[in-house]
């Protein structure tokens, strides 16, 4: 069934403001963050208007209200990815949930009484020092490439990298040698915010299991645009972003196996992670507690779990069949515009909503202007994906990414507006 987006629309009144010189605002980065519906913000001023307290602290009524949103809210976005409430761990970001994994990781390697892993222990298996592999992709976001990378730099292992076809999907060609017996640790987005491409995690997944490696996916494009159900992914950990779901910011989601989370040592400790605490020495809580310390973000988890509620509510079945509809005409309008190259996959298969492209002629940010001038709203420059950028040639591209309340009139607006961008820099 296809999407009522004029209905969806009236939910996002940011949508009906005029921006420049009057023109109507074509929000087309979402990838970037997306725009937040009027259920969201009202859950999140119910709560602050009348349950408003630090979670897990206090004996008033308040604080057991602010508990049960924050429970309840983890209880929601677990449902929402297939997954149980003591796997669900609330984080500021998806990329601090990709620095949470680093950093446990190499806590674990140093945890040991004589600064090695600690011998025997759940954690010392998790650990990685020289002569391990980690395994990333010339496609990840730097959030899911430097954390290894200085993972590998704290602790001595090699870092290895899948390359990218010329059409911006993952080359894996070499998938069965890359990854092998020293492999401990593969990390790999479900979409690209690039080129849209959606790798094959649970092909990958199956290779490096056999191997004994764990599979760290980041579902930063992919949890808010597809079904993700965590048990049939693939992966053995998963992180994303509130912001890009329609939820708030400063809130974002790391999944993990429970028996992956038991046996890794806290990142951040503080208040609110600890069993027991001596002068010599602590000891910390099961997860998730153990892994958030300081006042969690009950306000923002309540908008969180609203989001889930929103999107489920639509369907993300529905969600993903209406942007890979917007996904085709844009991917069509742009290959008739002489001059202008998609960087990444021409057909929608395994593909999500996100294109990049370049214009001959007109530099990606002389693009973003003028379609800033129309109203229409993109994101330019390399996107946070560098590697990727140099090795299919492009300095940086111009980018468009589609949610569930943009029309098939605003793709058509993006093809107009690079027609203008065209002859205002004398590029036709
Ligand atoms: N990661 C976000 C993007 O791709 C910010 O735009």
């Amino acid at each position: 069934m296809s999407l009522d987006v004029a209905a969806i629309r009236a939910d996002f009144p940011i949508l009906a403001r005029t921006v420049r010189s009057g023109n109507p605002l074509v929000y087309l980065d979402s990838g970037a963050t997306a725009q937040r519906p009027i259920q969201v913000l009202d859950a999140e001023r119910a709560y602050s208007l009348t349950s408003n307290a630090a979670a897990h602290r206090g004996t008033h009524l308040l604080g057991e209200e602010a508990t049960d949103a924050l429970e309840g809210a983890r209880a929601r976005v677990a449902a929402f990815i297939g997954a149980e409430p003591g796997e669900i761990v609330f984080t500021k970001s998806a990329t601090e949930g990709a620095n949470l994994l680093a950093y446990a990781i190499s806590n674990a390697a140093t945890g040991g009484p004589s600064g090695g892993p600690a011998a025997g222990t759940a954690a010392a298996a998790l650990a990685v020092g020289p002569g391990d592999e980690i395994v990333v992709t010339e496609l990840e976001h730097h959030a899911n490439l430097i954390p290894w990378q200085q993972l590998c730099q704290r602790t001595g292992a090699t870092l290895r990298w899948f390359g990218v076809t010329q059409d911006g999907r993952l080359d894996l060609s070499d998938l069965d040698t890359l990854i092998n017996d020293r492999t401990k640790i593969v990390a790999v987005t479900q979409q690209s915010n690039v080129t849209g491409a959606m790798p094959p995690v649970a092909r990958i997944a199956e290779v490096a299991h056999a191997r004994g490696a764990i599979v760290v996916a980041d579902g930063a494009q992919s949890v808010p645009h597809h079904p993700v159900d965590v048990r049939t992914s693939g992966a053995d950990a998963l992180f994303f972003s509130a912001h890009k779901m329609l939820g708030p910011t400063g809130i974002g989601v790391l999944w993990a196996r429970a028996d992956l989370l038991a046996a890794l040592p806290p990142f951040i400790t503080g208040g609110s992670m600890i069993e027991v605490v001596r002068m010599e020495g602590s000891t910390f809580l099961p997860p998730p507690e153990r892994f958030e310390a300081g006042v969690p973000p009950v306000a923002q988890a309540v908008g969180l779990a609203a989001a889930c509620d929103y999107l489920d509510a639509i369907g993300m079945a529905e969600i993903a069949e209406h942007e890979r509809m917007l996904t085709a005409r844009a991917l069509e309008a742009l290959s008739e515009i002489p001059g202008v190259r998609v960087v990444g996959p021409l057909t929608t298969q395994d593909r999500g909503g996100a294109i990049s492209f370049t214009v001959d002629q007109v530099h990606p940010h002389d693009v973003g202007q003028v379609l800033d001038e129309l109203g229409i709203a993109v994101r330019t420059g390399h996107h946070c994906v560098w590697p990727l950028h140099r090795s299919l040639g492009v300095q940086a591209t111009t980018r468009a990414s589609f949610y569930l309340y943009n029309t098939p009139g605003e793709v058509d607006a993006l093809a107009d507006g690079i027609r203008t961008a065209q002859k205002f820099f004398g590029a036709l």
